[in-house]
């Protein structure tokens, strides 16, 4: 695939026409072929950009084109500028195919699950993912596939989860701290820290951002009760548009209001979708809380009325058993969500024992990027 056998140049040199010798061809246009020259007065060898898109000759055009070995050799007027681009790099950018707009659809990489889907593919023990960084890796991928991912056997004592963290990027630190406890408490600022059972929901969608990454890290939990159920957001969201395309219009095209006022000197409002599509139509993130959507006042009168019917189906499809893996946390385990993604939900729970779980908060671009510095080692030891 990586080896081209033509170049043409197209439209008085507007474009090339680049064929690879598999019969795969792809259009590149002069100004993106301009903007993303590599060479080292275009790029710094740290692989930023020097120049400006204002610098390039709005008449940019290629002036010639030509295949030499493994590269193509592309000079443009007016610059009377020469460069060269790697086959291989040309293959890895071609942009010259039909854009998918589908609404609702799944960002690349993203697989959807229901309860059918069993936690224990995406458990790993946390010495593991510790010390080893292809478990970590591993692990990593999971959150980026499922968002969700599992760890066993960790140290039962305070702030283990932050370790947890540091491993792959940075706690968020918010108003509840670096991290907070979850357990019973009195006069709770959040009926997180009660027994109640708690509705599947994406947390704190009165931040914005939301925190993209929640870690809930299990020190003690010998109460009856108090499972935990995590749900695929992106699939319970396939799932509307399939069931109710209208409903899906509706949540993803109209903002809800979330707020958080529990404590004194923190009054956090956000006013976001509650399923939020990217301009293309790719699912970018669910915001779904009982507890702290506010009065939505964004809807138009005419349409509140089948806003809230479809409000009501969302969450049906959420409370499915169908869509929901369960588990118990013993003491020692985690789960880790994108919380732009999985909904978590957790049983009520009661009687003698102890529920004690710490929770935080990080975000997924350093989970990402630490994720991609491995996979590209693992692909420099492999060659
Ligand atoms: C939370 C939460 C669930 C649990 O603290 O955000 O949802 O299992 N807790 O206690
Ligand atoms: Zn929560």
């Amino acid at each position: 695939m990586s080896d081209i056998v033509d170049v043409e140049v197209l439209e008085n040199g507007c474009a090339i026409r680049v064929v690879w010798q598999d019969g795969r061809a792809a259009r590149f246009h002069a100004v993106w072929l301009r903007d993303n020259a590599l060479d080292p007065e275009t790029r710094a060898e740290n692989g930023q950009r020097l120049i400006t898109v204002n610098a390039i000759p709005a008449d940019i055009a290629v002036d010639g084109a030509a295949v030499r070995g493994d590269v193509v050799e592309i000079s443009f007027r007016p610059e009377a500028k020469t460069v060269c681009f790697p086959a291989t790099w040309l293959a890895a950018n071609a942009y010259d195919h039909g854009a998918d707009t589908f609404a609702g659809r799944l960002p690349e990489g993203a697989v959807p699950w229901d309860g059918s889907f069993e936690p224990e593919r995406v458990t790993q023990p946390f010495d593991a993912v510790m010390t080893d960084d292809g478990a970590l890796a591993d692990w990593l991928g999971c959150v980026r596939s499922y968002g969700f991912a599992r760890l066993t056997g960790g140290p039962t004592e305070s702030e283990a989860l932050l370790r947890v963290v540091e491993r792959f990027g940075y706690v968020r630190e918010t108003n509840y701290g670096k991290w907070f406890e979850v357990r019973t408490e009195v006069n709770p600022t959040n009926l997180a820290f009660t027994g109640l059972g708690l509705q599947a929901h994406t947390d704190n969608p009165y931040r914005d951002p939301q925190p993209t990454l929640q870690i809930l890290y299990c020190i003690e939990n010998s109460a009856e009760g108090g499972e935990s159920l995590v749900v695929d957001g992106f699939a319970a969201a396939a799932r509307l548009r399939d069931e109710n395309p209208q409903g899906f219009a509706l949540l993803s095209c109209h903002c809800a209001r979330f707020e958080f006022r529990g404590q004194d000197g923190v009054r956090l409002r956000s006013r976001r979708p509650m399923i939020e599509l990217g301009p293309d139509g790719e699912l970018v993130a669910i915001r779904f809380n009982n507890r702290s959507t506010a009065p939505i006042i964004d809807v138009p009168y005419d349409q509140m009325a089948g806003y809230y019917a479809a409000y009501r189906h969302f969450a049906e499809i959420i409370d499915d058993p169908a869509m929901a893996p369960a588990f118990k946390l013993e003491a020692g385990e985690s789960f880790i969500v994108d919380n732009t993604r999985v909904l978590h939900s957790r049983r009520a729970y009661a009687g003698e024992g102890t529920r004690w779980l710490q929770g935080c908060y990080a975000d997924r671009d350093g989970l990402y990027s630490t994720l991609a510095a491995l996979e590209e080692q693992e692909r420099t030891a492999a060659q």
